[in-house]
């Protein structure tokens, strides 16, 4: 695939590639894309909310909708109410019903190299038996099922089982922590469990029974615990008196019928929590109609998922990523969707690309940061695999930088794949802003325009639309069906989190910030959904994300609330005071750097900063784990008091400082820089 280096015509191919700041999709794949005709953006404007029915044809519906959104209660939308569905039935049943139940929809292969297949018809047979087992703990509709388990089988099982009885489920990340894991099962309220023994990383087997017993302790009702076995006699598990092991339960519901549960095109999928400004994580609340819709249509025409291709997500299904393109929406366009247990450099770093080669994958979507990963690693591990079985490559998460972006197109996509950049979020449910690959240019660096259908803007303070290249929020300006409908249990923080009430559209007065409860809301015209990222847009409409405007930062992809890292840091002993900001980082996009304040007569040690670190993963994970802790006798605070994080970024960055002249204490700011070390 790649010429030997240092030979003339590999360097003048670099130098055009390094210059080249525009892509064209190949011809190749225009010819088979899924969607090709550009009218489809005029399409969806024009016929818009009824464009989004193309999106709910993707499905089968127990019973037709009767509108397609209902906005009388905005911003409380509603899609295709009075449809009725069930989401296992969508993903499975009716693939079977289409005669392809011996088609792989799931093949899995766990670090150690094991692999398993489930056809379409396996799966439903095993959703049936477990979904069965669940009603018979006494799991009801709308009961929410937390389900803690890494990549194996039964995550995806364990998920369209709740589906199939309508009980929500709640996937928490199996890098979490036991406290993460008590915390969102407090706040659900949720009485079932379903975790597993363990997993392997690194080839080691990881005890996760253990941590889920811990974070069981921590949650203040009753909960039924399924526990799956996955290290068999690797590693031998105590049940305890409550809990249920997962392969007795299904063998002896082997062969059971569950009729799917009919659903509300309303009624809730699933929840999934994540990170916001304050410390408590948000349970983002979507839907079986809207959400499903969504999933599907945008795997159809972003990722080109077709029935016959075996296609690759390689991130974990504890995130929203997970959840929208590894299962649902792969599942419900009946294709085959791989699964990998492990890290991408064991045994060793071509770990990926030999699963590529050896399962002819068709489409592979993955984050930037594992791409810089990739880079640093060197080309020769691609270079040793053959890739020609890819047709479409995507990335997730975070900005991509164009050098990135650019070895992805040349060593992993071999020139011949366009690559689709989707900017979205746990709460849009779906990709939002993307090239269509049958379609556009695409620009490194660039996610692209808005998808068809979906008005994403750049404004100002006031909400005016920016000017190409400058700087502003990112809003979308209509409703769409993927979107979360509320936080669980909390329609204030909804309203307050998302929206920006423009009761008159043309006032300049209009501020991005000003909070409003549910009380004002009868005198709003216009609602605004507010993503807290910056962007620029350009003279064709493509946006490019710079990064969010709140307190959140986005290390290796995963999104994290500087304030829930600082209150596991003060919990610690001996801290007074913490405040915690992201830095640049080569691999990881940004990494996190605290700055921490101890207690009077408290002694700044090694021992104190790994306690700090410990407190984090205890808190919340390994993922969250500080790259410094810097102790200071204080924090550079304006007159007013307020923690300057601009500063601190700007240290932990190795950037040139900001103004330090309204601070009340200039001279901490040098003490603290001369601390850190940057890269
Ligand atoms: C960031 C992940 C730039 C963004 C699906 C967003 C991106 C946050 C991109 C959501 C992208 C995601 N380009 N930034 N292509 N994709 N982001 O909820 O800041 O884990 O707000 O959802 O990731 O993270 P979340």
């Amino acid at each position: 695939m790649s010429d030997e280096s240092g030979d003339g015509t590999e360097v003048e191919l670099e130098a055009r590639l390094e210059e080249q700041d525009r892509f064209e999709p190949p011809e190749s794949f225009v010819e088979g894309a899924n969607v090709t005709d550009e009218a489809i953006y005029e399409e969806f404007e024009e016929n818009w909310p009824e464009c989004w029915e193309r999106a709910a044809d993707l499905l089968s519906w127990d019973e037709a909708h009767d509108t397609v959104l209902e906005d009388g209660d905005a911003p409380f939308y509603e899609w295709f109410t009075g449809g009725e569905l069930n989401a296992s039935y969508n993903c499975l049943d009716r693939h079977v019903e289409d005669g392809r139940k011996n088609q792989a929809a799931i093949k899995w292969e766990g670090e150690l190299g094991e692999t398993r297949t489930y056809t379409y018809g396996d799966l439903l047979n095993e959703v049936e038996a477990f979904a069965a087992a669940l009603r018979e703990l006494g799991v009801e509709e709308d009961d929410v099922v937390t389900l803690y388990m890494p990549m194996i089988p039964e995550l995806p099982i364990a998920m369209l089982a709740c589906a199939r009885i309508g009980a929500p489920h709640s996937v928490v990340f199996a890098g979490f922590s036991a406290d993460a894991l008590a915390t969102r099962m407090n706040s659900a309220d949720s009485e079932y469990l379903v975790t597993c023994d363990g997993y392997y990383r690194r080839g080691d087997a990881l005890n996760h029974k253990e941590k889920a017993d811990k974070g069981l302790r921590g949650v203040d009702h009753d909960v039924q615990t399924v526990v799956v076995d996955r290290l068999g006699d690797e590693l031998t598990h105590f049940l305890g008196n409550d809990a249920h092991d997962y392969d007795d339960l299904v063998d002896a519901h082997e062969g059971a019928t569950v009729e799917p549960v009919s659903r509300d095109a309303e009624d809730m999928l699933f929840l999934m929590y994540t990170s916001g400004t304050t410390g408590e994580p948000k349970g983002v609340k979507h839907t079986t109609g809207g959400y499903l819709s969504y999933a599907a249509w945008t795997s159809h025409a972003v990722l080109d998922v077709k029935p016959e291709d075996t296609y690759w997500c390689a991130a974990d299904i504890g995130w929203i990523t997970g959840h929208s393109y590894i299962v649902y929406g792969p599942l419900a366009l009946g294709t085959t969707t791989m699964m990998y247990e492990g890290t991408p450099d064991y045994p060793e770093r071509d770990r990926l690309w030999e699963l590529i080669e050896k399962n002819r994958v068709d489409i592979f979507y993955t984050a930037p940061t594992a791409i810089r990963s990739f880079m640093k690693w060197g080309e020769e591990y691609p270079a040793g695999h053959d890739l020609s079985s890819l047709r479409l490559l995507g990335t997730v998460g975070e900005p991509i930088n164009p050098r990135a972006w650019k070895w992805y197109y040349k060593h992993i996509g071999g020139e011949e794949c366009p690559i689709v950049d989707t900017w979205w979020q746990t709460e849009t449910g779906g990709m939002m802003i993307t090239t269509l690959p049958g379609i556009n240019t695409m620009k490194p660096g660039s996610a692209g325009p808005p998808l068809p259908g979906i008005d994403a803007q750049v404004v100002d303070v006031e909400g005016t639309p920016v000017d190409p290249g400058d700087a502003g929020y990112l809003t979308v300006q209509n409703p769409w069906p993927g979107m979360l409908r509320t936080l669980y249990d909390n329609d204030d923080r909804f309203l307050t989190e998302y929206w920006q009430e423009y009761s008159d559209p043309d006032a300049v007065n209009r501020q991005l910030t000003t909070p409003h409860s549910t009380e004002s809301r009868e005198d709003a015209d216009e609602w605004v959904y507010f993503p807290e990222d910056g962007a620029t847009i350009d003279e064709d409409g493509f946006v490019t994300v710079l990064g969010r405007v709140d307190d959140v930062i986005n290390v290796s992809g995963h999104r994290l609330g500087t304030m829930e890292i600082e209150s596991a840091i003060v919990g610690v002993p001996g801290v007074a005071e913490a405040a915690v900001v992201g830095g640049d980082h080569e691999v990881k996009g940004q990494a996190v750097y605290a700055y921490v304040i101890l207690e009077d007569g408290q002694e700044p040690t090694d021992d104190l900063r790994e306690r700090i670190v410990d407190g984090v993963e205890d808190g919340i994970g390994p993922i969250a784990r500080p790259e410094q802790v810097v102790f200071t006798p204080e924090l550079p605070k304006t007159r007013s008091g307020k923690i300057m994080r601009r500063l601190l970024e700007d240290i932990a960055s190795g950037d040139e400082l900001g103004d330090t002249s309204t601070l009340r204490n200039p001279g901490v700011v040098d003490d603290i820089a001369e601390q850190v070390e940057t890269d």
